[in-house]
């Protein structure tokens, strides 16, 4: 596991971007993984930035994205869907076909996670796959208990995140219980993993994610058995990691 510290949120974010633009001059055609929430944002401008200057293409890229909420709508301004197109696919030139996101809205809901796993397998795997982190220590939407088996699968949300989620939407009662989300497995399989984490309320779960007992219990410690994960970690959420450093 390769830690970057960042000494700001802009810092974390540009290196970030750095290297999944490095990704996809290597292998124009990558298969790129991406996640959502507050983390990435910063990442996915830089990105938008780079793309402005020439400095990247995205016209063979094929992307994955790690969950989706079920039952709201693509409309949803607070579905994965609409996240990925209003923050980063509209900006670039990623070709919409080659854009995946899981359909949280499916009728049969176990068939679309296979159809899922099996699209992503069908492209070879993914290259680089990047990761948020959430406060409990779930990857995607593997919430603690996980079964490290597991591809891509329907999950029922934990207390702490739909807590945490609370705040995109207008009330508590309004987030989904229920998501569909890539599994361990199928995170671990992709060739690279890029994890980022931001803030003070990532600092415990990042600790356990570097120095814990791998468990079933912290998702996210999972990744201590990756052979090329990369974390990049701004400093209030390294703080654990460092006690005696001046921050
Ligand atoms: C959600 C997403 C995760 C993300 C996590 C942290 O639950 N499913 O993929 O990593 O939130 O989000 P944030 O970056 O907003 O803290």
């Amino acid at each position: 596991m390769r830690i970057i510290t960042a000494d700001t949120y802009e810092e974390m974010s540009k290196k970030a971007a750095a290297i999944v633009c490095s990704q996809v001059i290597l292998k124009p055609d990558c298969v790129l993984g991406l996640a959502t929430g507050d983390t990435p944002l910063g990442m996915y401008k830089e990105l938008i930035k780079m793309y402005e200057n020439r400095e990247v293409d995205f016209s063979d890229v094929t992307i994955f994205n790690l969950d989706e909420y079920c039952k709201l709508s693509r409309e949803s301004t607070q579905s994965y869907y609409y996240y990925m197109h209003h923050n980063f696919f509209k900006h670039i030139n990623v070709k919409k076909k080659n854009t995946h996101i899981p359909n949280g809205m499916a009728k049969n809901i176990d068939e679309e996670c296979r159809r899922y796993e099996q699209k992503i397998k069908e492209k070879g795997g993914i290259d680089l796959q990047v990761l948020g982190i959430g406060a409990n220590g779930h990857i995607g939407f593997n919430e603690p208990d996980i079964n490290f088996e597991a591809e891509t699968h329907l999950v029922e949300l934990d207390e702490i995140t739909i807590e945490d989620n609370s705040r995109f939407f207008s009330s508590r009662d309004d987030v989904p219980t229920t998501a569909i989300s890539m599994g361990i497995k199928t995170i671990m399989q992709s060739r690279k993993l890029l994890l980022l984490a931001n803030g003070e309320a990532k600092a415990a779960a990042i600790y356990k994610t570097v120095k814990g007992k791998i468990c079933p219990e912290v998702p996210s410690s999972i990744i201590q058995l990756h052979p090329d994960a990369t974390m990049i970690i701004e400093k209030n959420a390294a703080k654990l990691l460092y006690p005696s450093a001046e921050q």
